[in-house]
Formats: structure tokens, sequence, C-alpha cells
């Protein structure tokens, strides 16, 4: 039987509904939450992500500014700029896009920003309140799916989670978030012995690894549930071959824009998975959807709300 296909999009787009809800609401008495965007030099990828960013919060009536630094800007720099926005009562949420030039000090840009301004939720001290499962700003991808497996009503709870990539923006805390929820995880890097048996113990599998395709058919128990973080633009045809033979409708996205996007699972895992994240329209769509949602949650939290939740805002 071909696998539940989780609409990443829809999911996105009820919780951006319930984020727009909760921002009239702060509106209304007198709060409009803001976000601060910075986007250094000129990374196409970066720019279109930081533009769907400004987009959302234009949406969903939450205030933003985009900071836009040159090419050639110095660790100083930045952290002059982050100080500026930390400082600030009319921003609650500070966003460094990645990847930042190769002369800047990222980890120390990272560091500078308030933790509590810290809508990725990278900063060491949102890190640790994860892992203590204490209160704090959540990295935005993991966050979204955990919502995936939610309202899907793909239970966690004593499940196997094998999670494959450990990159601190999604496979670490998205280990740490399953962990969180009850799962049983493992966590698989470039150094495993027998990537394919590990992942095949997953009732959940989640690639955040960054190859187009790499997890085949013959990594996946049927019937698990599948989660593909990847995003990899594939221009090779012998590759796009490998991926999409006979999918006519990828062939002609393909022929007519000379690229298309894959993730990191190779399509034919629609075929033994239980459930699958496509791509586009997977895990994407809800990092905008989270970021919206933390910037909201920082808003509140700053200003002494208790726990926020997004079943709560
Ligand atoms: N670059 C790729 N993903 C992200 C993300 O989630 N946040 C930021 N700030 N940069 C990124």
């Amino acid at each position: 039987m071909a696998a539940t296909i989780l609409d990443g999009t829809k999911i996105a787009n009820d919780i951006r509904g319930e984020v727009a809800a909760g921002v009239k609401t702060m509106v209304a008495a007198g709060v409009r939450p803001g976000l601060a965007a910075v986007l250094v030099g000129s990374n196409h990828a970066s720019e279109i992500y930081v533009r769907g960013k400004v987009k959302a919060c234009e949406e969903l009536g939450i205030y933003s500014e985009q900071h836009t630094p040159p090419e050639s800007a110095t660790t100083e720099d930045l952290l002059v700029l982050v100080d500026d926005l930390n400082g600030r009562d009319d921003i609650d949420g500070i966003l460094v896009q990645l990847p930042l030039p190769p002369q800047v000090d990222a980890k120390k840009v990272l560091m500078a920003v308030d933790p509590a301004k810290d809508v990725d939720g990278f900063h060491p001290i949102n890190v640790g309140f994860l892992s203590t499962q204490r209160l704090g700003l959540v990295p935005c991808t993991p966050a979204g799916v955990i919502e995936i497996l939610k309202r899907s009503n793909i239970p966690t709870a004593g499940q196997e989670a094998v999670v494959v990539g450990r990159s601190d923006i999604v496979g670490k805390p998205a280990a740490m978030l399953l962990l969180n929820s009850n799962a049983t995880v493992t966590v698989c890097h470039s150094k495993t012995r027998d990537l394919p048996a590990t992942c095949r113990r997953a009732d959940i599998l989640l690639a955040a690894i960054g190859r187009a395709g790499m997890i085949t058919r013959d990594f996946v128990k049927p019937g698990a549930t599948v989660i593909d973080v990847g995003i990899n633009k594939i221009t090779d045809p012998a590759e796009f071959k490998r991926l999409f033979a006979g999918n006519a409708r990828r062939a002609q996205i393909f022929r007519s824009k000379g690229s298309t996007l894959v993730g990191d699972v190779h399509p034919n895992v629609a075929e033994v998975a239980g459930a699958i994240t496509p791509v586009p329209g997977g895990v994407g769509p809800l990092t905008i959807a989270m970021l919206m949602f933390n910037t909201v949650k920082a808003a509140k939290m700053r200003r002494g709300s208790g726990v926020v939740e997004l079943s709560q805002i």
C-alpha cells in the first residue's frame, strides 16, 4: 500500500492561522510582536528564505525588519548590530540567517543574541533548556517535525526513532525533542556502521543529511513513518534518472527549469513507508510557521507569560 503523504503545507497553514489569532489578541492588548532578520551578504538561497520569513510576518500581523550587512561584514560589525537589536523593546525575535561569510565567527555572533530573543533556538542557553526540559525557544525545523507527528496522530512514546544527521540546527535538537517525547532515539552520522540496518529499526526515521535521495527503500522498515528534512536541488540528468525514472510530471519540471528539488529520501521509499513527508511541501513550510510561533512565544515570555505552548496562544 502506498504511504500516507503528510501534508506539511496544510499543517503549516493551520499553525499560521493559530499564530495569527494569537497576534491579534496581543495587538488588541497593545503589543505587536516584532522580528528582526539579519541577512549578511548575498547568498541566493538565504535571500529566498529571509524573504519568506518577512512575508510571513506581514501576513500574520508581526512587525518585521531586515538588516543586510555587506558580504565583507566583520564579526565585530555583527556584534554591534546584534547588541543594538538586543536592547530594543520593539524587537522580540532576532534571526541571523546562516550561513555567515567565512571571516565571521558565527558561533560568537549566535552567542551574542539575547537568549530571550533567540527565535532560532541556537543559543547554548536554549540548547541547555531543551536538553533539560525547561521552557525555552526551540529550533524551528525540529519543532515543526514534532508538530507534523502530533497533528498526524503518529505516536512517539516507546517508538524507535532514528535520526540520520547530527547538525546543531536539525539532527541534534530533533533527537532531543523525540527523546523528550519518550521515543527511543538513535542518532546516526557518517561514521555509523551499517547505516541501512540501523535505519531499518526505525518506527520513525528522520533524514537530515543534505544528500539527495540517499535514504533508499532498503533503509526503511515497511510501515515506518519517514520524515524528510532535506531540500536538495539537482541539475544532473543522471541523478535525475536515478531518482525520478518514470515520473512524467517531474520530468516535465526538470526539462523546463533545468533542475528540481529532492529530499534526502529517495522517492521510491513511498512504496514501503507507512507515512512520508513530501519534498517540497513537507517539513519545509513548518520552519517558517514555527519561527512565527517562536516570535510570539518570545514576545509573551519577555512580558512575563508562564508556559507558552502552541495550543495556548
Ligand atoms: N539556515 C538554514 N536554516 C536556517 C534556520 O533555520 N535558521 C537560520 N537562521 N539560518 C538557517
